[in-house]
C-alpha cells in the first residue's frame, strides 16, 4: 500500500532522480525547475511512497487564477508499482479537490506518442483543446487536453430556462 503527502523541499533529490528515469534527458525537469516548482510556485507536489518510504511517484500540480485553471505540470509513477491505478488515483484527488475548492479546470500538455498517458488521461475525461507541433522538440507533437469541473455558466443558464 502506498501512502500520499505534500512534498517539501528535502525531497528535491529523490524527486529528480525519479524524473531522470521516468522522462527522456529532453523533457525532464531539470534540479532548478524543481526547486522553483517546490519552492516558489504556487500549488502543491503530491507525492506517493512506500512502506519503506521509497518515493513511487508523484504529481505537480500549479495554480493559475487568472485562467481559472488548475495546471498539472507533471506527473510520473514509479515502474514497479505502474497499472497499479496509482495515476489515476492521484488524479481523481486533484479533480475532487479542484471541483470543492471551485476551480473551473484542469489543464496538461500530453505528447502523441504516450501510449500510456493518453487512454489514462481520456477515461478521466479529459478532451483535447489544442495541437502543439513540435511542444517537445522537432518533430515531438503534442496536445493541449482540458477536464471541465464547471459547466458552463451558458448551459446552467439554458437548463435553469427550461
Ligand atoms: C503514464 C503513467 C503516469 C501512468 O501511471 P500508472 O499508475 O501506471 O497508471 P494507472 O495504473 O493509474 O492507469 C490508469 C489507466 O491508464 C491507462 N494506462 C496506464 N498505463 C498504460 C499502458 N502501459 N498501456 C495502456 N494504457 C495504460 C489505462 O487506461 C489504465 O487503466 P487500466 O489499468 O484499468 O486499463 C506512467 O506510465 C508513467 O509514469 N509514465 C512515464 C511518465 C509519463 O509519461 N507521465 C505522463 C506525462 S503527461
Amino acid at each position: 500500500m502506498l501512502t500520499v503527502r505534500a512534498a517539501r523541499l528535502d525531497d528535491l533529490g529523490v524527486i529528480v532522480k525519479l524524473e531522470r528515469y521516468c522522462f527522456p534527458p529532453e523533457v525532464a525537469f531539470g534540479r532548478q525547475r524543481w526547486h522553483y516548482l517546490l519552492s516558489h510556485a504556487k500549488g502543491r507536489t503530491l507525492l506517493l511512497h512506500d512502506d519503506r518510504e521509497q518515493l513511487m511517484g508523484y504529481l505537480c500540480l500549479l495554480e493559475h487564477k487568472g485562467w481559472d485553471r488548475l495546471v498539472i505540470q507533471t506527473l510520473a509513477i514509479h515502474w514497479r508499482v505502474r497499472r497499479q491505478g496509482w495515476a489515476r488515483r492521484l488524479l481523481e484527488q486533484v479533480i475532487a479537490h479542484g471541483r470543492e475548492q471551485g476551480w473551473g479546470a484542469v489543464r496538461l500538455e500530453v505528447a502523441d506518442g504516450n501510449e500510456e498517458a493518453l487512454p489514462l488521461y481520456r477515461r478521466l475525461g479529459f478532451r483535447a483543446q489544442q495541437r502543439l507541433p513540435d511542444y517537445y522538440g522537432r518533430g515531438q507533437h503534442a496536445h493541449r487536453l482540458v477536464l471541465a469541473l464547471r459547466e458552463p455558466a451558458a448551459s446552467v443558464r439554458a437548463r435553469k430556462a427550461v
